[in-house]
Protein backbone atom coordinates (compact mmCIF):
# COMPACT_ATOMS: atom_id res chain seq x y z
CA UNK A 1 0.00 0.00 0.00
CA UNK A 2 2.96 2.20 1.08
CA UNK A 3 4.25 1.71 -2.61
CA UNK A 4 0.99 2.22 -4.13
CA UNK A 5 0.42 5.66 -2.03
CA UNK A 6 4.27 6.36 -3.39
CA UNK A 7 3.95 5.39 -7.19
CA UNK A 8 0.67 7.79 -7.10
CA UNK A 9 2.53 10.81 -5.31
CA UNK A 10 5.57 10.31 -7.40
CA UNK A 11 3.41 10.09 -10.93
CA UNK A 12 2.08 13.58 -9.67
CA UNK A 13 5.57 15.12 -9.11
CA UNK A 14 5.14 18.76 -7.84
CA UNK A 15 1.56 18.82 -7.51
CA UNK A 16 -0.87 17.90 -4.82
CA UNK A 17 -3.02 14.90 -4.66
CA UNK A 18 -5.88 15.38 -1.77
CA UNK A 19 -6.17 12.32 0.63
CA UNK A 20 -10.02 11.65 -0.52
CA UNK A 21 -8.32 11.11 -3.94
CA UNK A 22 -5.66 8.80 -2.62
CA UNK A 23 -8.06 6.90 -0.34
CA UNK A 24 -10.46 6.10 -3.22
CA UNK A 25 -8.27 5.28 -5.41
CA UNK A 26 -6.06 2.68 -3.31
CA UNK A 27 -9.81 1.71 -1.15
CA UNK A 28 -8.35 2.88 2.30
CA UNK A 29 -9.58 5.25 4.70
CA UNK A 30 -7.89 8.70 5.29
CA UNK A 31 -6.55 7.69 8.15
CA UNK A 32 -4.72 4.49 6.91
CA UNK A 33 -3.23 7.17 3.81
CA UNK A 34 -2.01 9.54 6.52
CA UNK A 35 -0.26 6.95 8.32
CA UNK A 36 1.60 5.21 5.33
CA UNK A 37 2.39 8.99 4.90
CA UNK A 38 4.05 9.71 8.56
CA UNK A 39 6.40 6.16 7.25
CA UNK A 40 7.21 7.29 4.31
CA UNK A 41 8.70 10.60 5.91
CA UNK A 42 10.78 8.50 8.20
CA UNK A 43 11.92 6.65 5.38
CA UNK A 44 13.51 10.44 4.46
CA UNK A 45 10.96 11.13 2.06
CA UNK A 46 9.83 14.93 1.84
CA UNK A 47 6.30 15.03 1.60
CA UNK A 48 4.31 18.27 2.00
CA UNK A 49 1.09 18.60 3.14
CA UNK A 50 -1.37 21.74 3.04
CA UNK A 51 -5.26 21.75 4.10
CA UNK A 52 -7.53 21.28 1.32
CA UNK A 53 -5.09 20.25 -0.80
CA UNK A 54 -3.61 17.20 -0.49
CA UNK A 55 -0.05 15.61 -0.09
CA UNK A 56 3.03 16.72 -2.62
CA UNK A 57 6.09 14.52 -2.86
CA UNK A 58 8.92 16.90 -3.18
CA UNK A 59 11.77 14.84 -2.62
CA UNK A 60 12.72 11.44 -2.16
CA UNK A 61 15.95 10.09 -0.67
CA UNK A 62 19.19 8.46 -1.97
CA UNK A 63 18.59 4.86 -1.22
CA UNK A 64 18.30 1.21 -1.91
CA UNK A 65 14.99 0.90 -1.20
CA UNK A 66 13.29 -1.70 -3.61
CA UNK A 67 10.19 0.52 -4.58
CA UNK A 68 13.07 3.16 -5.51
CA UNK A 69 15.08 0.65 -7.75
CA UNK A 70 12.34 -0.50 -9.20
CA UNK A 71 10.69 2.69 -10.36
CA UNK A 72 14.03 2.58 -12.96
CA UNK A 73 13.96 -1.45 -13.78
CA UNK A 74 13.08 -2.84 -16.77
CA UNK A 75 14.32 -6.25 -15.83
CA UNK A 76 12.48 -9.70 -16.41
CA UNK A 77 14.44 -11.69 -14.15
CA UNK A 78 16.85 -9.91 -12.10
CA UNK A 79 15.28 -8.47 -9.43
CA UNK A 80 11.73 -9.23 -9.73
CA UNK A 81 12.35 -10.32 -5.87
CA UNK A 82 14.69 -7.85 -4.08
CA UNK A 83 15.36 -8.15 0.11
CA UNK A 84 16.75 -5.02 1.36
CA UNK A 85 18.30 -4.85 4.91
CA UNK A 86 19.45 -1.47 6.58
CA UNK A 87 22.23 -3.17 7.54
CA UNK A 88 23.58 -6.66 7.50
CA UNK A 89 26.96 -8.70 7.65
CA UNK A 90 27.14 -9.12 4.25
CA UNK A 91 24.87 -8.99 2.01
CA UNK A 92 26.39 -12.10 0.31
CA UNK A 93 26.04 -14.25 3.53
CA UNK A 94 22.00 -13.44 3.36
CA UNK A 95 21.85 -14.23 0.12
CA UNK A 96 23.13 -17.28 0.55
CA UNK A 97 20.63 -18.49 3.89
CA UNK A 98 17.69 -17.22 1.32
CA UNK A 99 18.96 -19.74 -1.87
CA UNK A 100 19.61 -22.34 0.95
CA UNK A 101 16.16 -22.07 1.95
CA UNK A 102 14.76 -22.04 -1.64
CA UNK A 103 14.96 -18.71 -2.94
CA UNK A 104 14.88 -18.40 -6.69
CA UNK A 105 16.85 -17.24 -9.69
CA UNK A 106 17.05 -13.20 -9.27
CA UNK A 107 16.68 -12.49 -6.17
CA UNK A 108 18.59 -8.98 -5.08
CA UNK A 109 19.88 -8.48 -1.72
CA UNK A 110 20.50 -5.15 -1.14
CA UNK A 111 21.80 -2.99 2.17
CA UNK A 112 22.72 0.29 2.74
CA UNK A 113 25.65 -0.78 5.34
CA UNK A 114 27.25 -4.00 5.40
CA UNK A 115 29.32 -4.40 9.03
CA UNK A 116 31.20 -7.51 7.40
CA UNK A 117 31.43 -6.99 4.35
CA UNK A 118 34.06 -9.28 2.54
CA UNK A 119 36.34 -8.97 -0.67
CA UNK A 120 37.86 -12.04 -2.49
CA UNK A 121 40.58 -13.99 -0.39
CA UNK A 122 39.41 -12.96 2.78
CA UNK A 123 39.63 -9.49 2.65
CA UNK A 124 37.63 -6.93 4.23
CA UNK A 125 35.41 -4.42 2.32
CA UNK A 126 34.20 -1.16 3.43
CA UNK A 127 30.79 -0.76 2.96
CA UNK A 128 29.91 2.19 5.45
CA UNK A 129 26.21 3.13 5.64
CA UNK A 130 24.26 4.93 2.58
CA UNK A 131 27.14 5.68 0.37
CA UNK A 132 27.47 2.63 -1.49
CA UNK A 133 26.06 0.03 -3.68
CA UNK A 134 26.44 -3.30 -1.80
CA UNK A 135 24.33 -6.08 -3.26
CA UNK A 136 24.17 -9.80 -4.34
CA UNK A 137 22.54 -11.68 -6.57
CA UNK A 138 21.39 -15.45 -6.73
CA UNK A 139 21.93 -16.90 -10.24
CA UNK A 140 21.09 -20.50 -10.35
CA UNK A 141 22.43 -21.59 -14.14
CA UNK A 142 22.95 -24.83 -15.78
CA UNK A 143 26.84 -25.18 -15.57
CA UNK A 144 29.37 -27.18 -14.65
CA UNK A 145 31.17 -25.88 -11.52
CA UNK A 146 34.50 -25.15 -13.05
CA UNK A 147 32.31 -22.78 -16.00
CA UNK A 148 30.97 -20.57 -12.65
CA UNK A 149 34.25 -18.00 -12.74
CA UNK A 150 33.15 -17.25 -15.84
CA UNK A 151 30.18 -15.43 -14.21
CA UNK A 152 32.91 -13.26 -12.54
CA UNK A 153 34.04 -11.46 -16.35
CA UNK A 154 29.80 -11.45 -17.15
CA UNK A 155 29.44 -9.35 -14.44
CA UNK A 156 32.78 -7.00 -14.45
CA UNK A 157 31.42 -6.59 -18.18
CA UNK A 158 27.60 -5.65 -16.99
CA UNK A 159 28.73 -3.74 -14.22
CA UNK A 160 31.61 -1.69 -16.00
CA UNK A 161 28.43 -1.14 -18.75
CA UNK A 162 26.51 0.09 -16.77
CA UNK A 163 28.49 2.23 -14.67
CA UNK A 164 29.74 4.26 -18.09
CA UNK A 165 26.49 4.51 -19.25
CA UNK A 166 25.64 6.36 -15.79
CA UNK A 167 28.15 8.30 -15.62
CA UNK A 168 30.55 8.85 -18.77
CA UNK A 169 33.46 7.72 -16.62
CA UNK A 170 36.19 5.26 -18.57
CA UNK A 171 36.31 2.30 -16.58
CA UNK A 172 38.90 -0.43 -17.23
CA UNK A 173 38.72 -3.78 -15.76
CA UNK A 174 41.63 -5.20 -14.12
CA UNK A 175 41.81 -9.12 -14.32
CA UNK A 176 39.61 -10.81 -13.46
CA UNK A 177 37.07 -8.52 -11.44
CA UNK A 178 38.48 -5.09 -10.40
CA UNK A 179 36.74 -2.14 -11.87
CA UNK A 180 39.55 0.55 -12.17
CA UNK A 181 38.84 4.77 -12.38
CA UNK A 182 41.60 6.40 -13.50
CA UNK A 183 43.67 3.56 -12.15
CA UNK A 184 41.85 2.83 -9.07
CA UNK A 185 39.64 0.31 -7.48
CA UNK A 186 35.88 1.59 -7.90
CA UNK A 187 34.01 -1.71 -7.67
CA UNK A 188 34.64 -5.03 -6.63
CA UNK A 189 32.82 -8.94 -7.32
CA UNK A 190 32.88 -11.45 -5.53
CA UNK A 191 31.06 -14.72 -7.06
CA UNK A 192 30.75 -17.82 -4.51
CA UNK A 193 28.88 -20.78 -5.41
CA UNK A 194 27.45 -23.84 -3.62
CA UNK A 195 28.17 -26.83 -5.68
CA UNK A 196 28.62 -30.71 -6.00
CA UNK A 197 31.32 -31.96 -8.63
CA UNK A 198 29.39 -31.96 -11.27
CA UNK A 199 26.30 -29.32 -10.27
CA UNK A 200 25.70 -25.86 -9.60
CA UNK A 201 23.36 -25.47 -6.82
CA UNK A 202 23.41 -22.13 -6.89
CA UNK A 203 25.68 -18.76 -7.12
CA UNK A 204 25.86 -15.50 -5.77
CA UNK A 205 27.48 -12.69 -7.25
CA UNK A 206 28.23 -9.90 -4.91
CA UNK A 207 28.75 -6.60 -6.08
CA UNK A 208 30.36 -3.89 -4.45
CA UNK A 209 30.28 -0.21 -5.99
CA UNK A 210 32.19 2.54 -3.98
CA UNK A 211 29.20 5.11 -5.58
CA UNK A 212 28.99 8.14 -3.60
CA UNK A 213 32.38 7.77 -0.36
CA UNK A 214 33.95 10.31 0.30
CA UNK A 215 37.89 9.75 0.34
CA UNK A 216 37.45 9.93 4.49
CA UNK A 217 35.40 7.00 4.31
CA UNK A 218 38.29 4.84 3.44
CA UNK A 219 41.06 4.01 5.36
CA UNK A 220 44.69 5.72 4.71
CA UNK A 221 46.21 2.81 3.23
CA UNK A 222 43.19 2.26 0.66
CA UNK A 223 43.02 6.29 -0.35
CA UNK A 224 45.46 6.07 -3.42
CA UNK A 225 44.15 2.50 -4.29
CA UNK A 226 40.39 3.52 -3.97
CA UNK A 227 38.30 6.10 -5.47
CA UNK A 228 34.38 6.21 -5.94
CA UNK A 229 32.26 7.38 -8.47
CA UNK A 230 31.20 10.71 -6.44
CA UNK A 231 35.42 11.27 -5.86
CA UNK A 232 36.26 11.13 -10.08
CA UNK A 233 32.66 13.08 -10.90
CA UNK A 234 32.82 15.53 -7.88
CA UNK A 235 29.01 15.31 -7.96
CA UNK A 236 26.65 12.27 -6.29
CA UNK A 237 25.29 9.64 -8.37
CA UNK A 238 21.57 8.44 -7.50
CA UNK A 239 22.12 4.87 -6.33
CA UNK A 240 18.73 3.70 -7.39
CA UNK A 241 19.34 4.16 -10.85
CA UNK A 242 22.54 2.83 -11.42
CA UNK A 243 21.57 0.04 -8.75
CA UNK A 244 18.62 -0.80 -11.53
CA UNK A 245 20.93 -0.22 -14.66
CA UNK A 246 23.39 -2.79 -12.88
CA UNK A 247 20.64 -5.04 -12.97
CA UNK A 248 19.53 -4.49 -16.87
CA UNK A 249 23.05 -4.65 -17.98
CA UNK A 250 23.79 -8.24 -15.92
CA UNK A 251 20.41 -9.39 -16.84
CA UNK A 252 21.34 -8.65 -20.66
CA UNK A 253 24.78 -9.93 -20.25
CA UNK A 254 23.74 -13.42 -18.27
CA UNK A 255 20.77 -14.18 -20.70
CA UNK A 256 23.65 -13.90 -23.28
CA UNK A 257 26.31 -15.67 -21.67
CA UNK A 258 23.46 -19.05 -20.87
CA UNK A 259 23.10 -18.84 -24.68
CA UNK A 260 26.30 -18.52 -26.63
CA UNK A 261 28.95 -18.92 -24.17
CA UNK A 262 31.99 -16.62 -22.97
CA UNK A 263 32.41 -15.42 -26.57
CA UNK A 264 30.45 -12.39 -27.30
CA UNK A 265 30.88 -11.35 -23.44
CA UNK A 266 35.13 -11.57 -24.06
CA UNK A 267 35.05 -9.66 -27.12
CA UNK A 268 33.28 -6.43 -24.62
CA UNK A 269 35.35 -7.58 -21.65
CA UNK A 270 38.41 -6.55 -24.05
CA UNK A 271 37.20 -3.32 -24.59
CA UNK A 272 37.40 -2.71 -20.71
CA UNK A 273 40.94 -4.76 -20.27
CA UNK A 274 43.30 -2.86 -18.35
CA UNK A 275 45.30 -5.90 -18.27
CA UNK A 276 46.47 -7.29 -21.45
CA UNK A 277 49.91 -6.18 -23.12
CA UNK A 278 50.92 -4.93 -19.57
CA UNK A 279 53.81 -6.42 -17.11
CA UNK A 280 51.87 -8.22 -14.22
CA UNK A 281 52.70 -9.88 -11.41
CA UNK A 282 50.09 -12.88 -10.56
CA UNK A 283 49.90 -14.43 -7.05
CA UNK A 284 48.86 -17.73 -7.59
CA UNK A 285 48.12 -19.58 -3.82
CA UNK A 286 51.06 -19.46 -2.43
CA UNK A 287 53.47 -19.02 -5.34
CA UNK A 288 54.17 -15.56 -7.35
CA UNK A 289 54.44 -14.91 -11.21
CA UNK A 290 55.96 -11.87 -13.06
CA UNK A 291 55.58 -11.39 -16.84
CA UNK A 292 53.40 -9.91 -19.76
CA UNK A 293 49.58 -10.22 -20.14
CA UNK A 294 49.33 -11.50 -23.72
CA UNK A 295 45.22 -12.19 -23.44
CA UNK A 296 42.59 -13.83 -21.84
CA UNK A 297 41.23 -17.02 -23.65
CA UNK A 298 38.27 -18.27 -23.93
CA UNK A 299 37.59 -20.51 -20.57
CA UNK A 300 38.25 -16.34 -18.90
CA UNK A 301 42.05 -17.86 -18.18
CA UNK A 302 43.96 -14.95 -17.93
CA UNK A 303 47.64 -16.10 -20.21
CA UNK A 304 51.22 -14.65 -18.94
CA UNK A 305 53.99 -14.93 -20.62
CA UNK A 306 56.52 -15.67 -17.32
CA UNK A 307 59.95 -14.39 -17.46
CA UNK A 308 61.31 -17.73 -16.71
CA UNK A 309 60.25 -18.27 -20.40
CA UNK A 310 57.42 -20.30 -19.61
CA UNK A 311 53.59 -19.29 -21.01
CA UNK A 312 51.32 -19.93 -18.03
CA UNK A 313 47.46 -19.96 -18.16
CA UNK A 314 45.73 -18.47 -14.63
CA UNK A 315 42.11 -19.52 -13.53
CA UNK A 316 42.58 -17.49 -10.99
CA UNK A 317 44.30 -15.60 -8.72
CA UNK A 318 45.44 -11.94 -7.63
CA UNK A 319 47.09 -9.26 -10.23
CA UNK A 320 48.53 -6.69 -9.84
CA UNK A 321 49.85 -4.32 -12.82
CA UNK A 322 53.18 -2.69 -13.26
CA UNK A 323 54.00 0.41 -13.85
CA UNK A 324 53.74 1.24 -17.69
CA UNK A 325 57.04 1.01 -19.57
C1 LIG B 1 36.80 -7.76 -4.12
O1 LIG B 1 37.15 -6.96 -4.99
O2 LIG B 1 37.63 -8.23 -3.33
C2 LIG B 1 35.35 -8.18 -4.04
C3 LIG B 1 34.51 -7.20 -3.26
C4 LIG B 1 33.04 -7.58 -3.23
C5 LIG B 1 32.22 -6.70 -2.31
C6 LIG B 1 30.75 -7.00 -2.41
S1 LIG B 1 29.77 -5.81 -1.56
C7 LIG B 1 28.36 -6.80 -1.74
C8 LIG B 1 28.80 -8.23 -1.52
N1 LIG B 1 28.77 -8.57 -0.12
C9 LIG B 1 30.00 -8.81 0.37
O3 LIG B 1 30.24 -9.11 1.55
N2 LIG B 1 30.90 -8.68 -0.61
C10 LIG B 1 30.30 -8.35 -1.87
Amino acid sequence: MKTAILELLRSRRGQYVSGEELSASLGVSRTAVWKHIQSLRQEGYLIDSRPNLGYCLQKVPDCLFPAEIRHYLNTKLLGREMEHRQRVRSTNDLAKTLADQGAGEGLVVLAEEQEGGRGRLGRHWVSPAGVGIWLSVVLRPSLAPVQAPQLTLVAATAVAGAIEKATGLPVGIKWPNDLLVQGKKVCGILTEMKAEIDVVHYVVLGIGINANLNRDHFPVELQDSATSLKIELAKEVSRARLTALVLEELERSYLLFLEQGLLPILATWKGYNVTIGRMVSVTSGHQRFTGRAVNVDQSGALIVECTDGCTRQFHAGEVTLKQKE
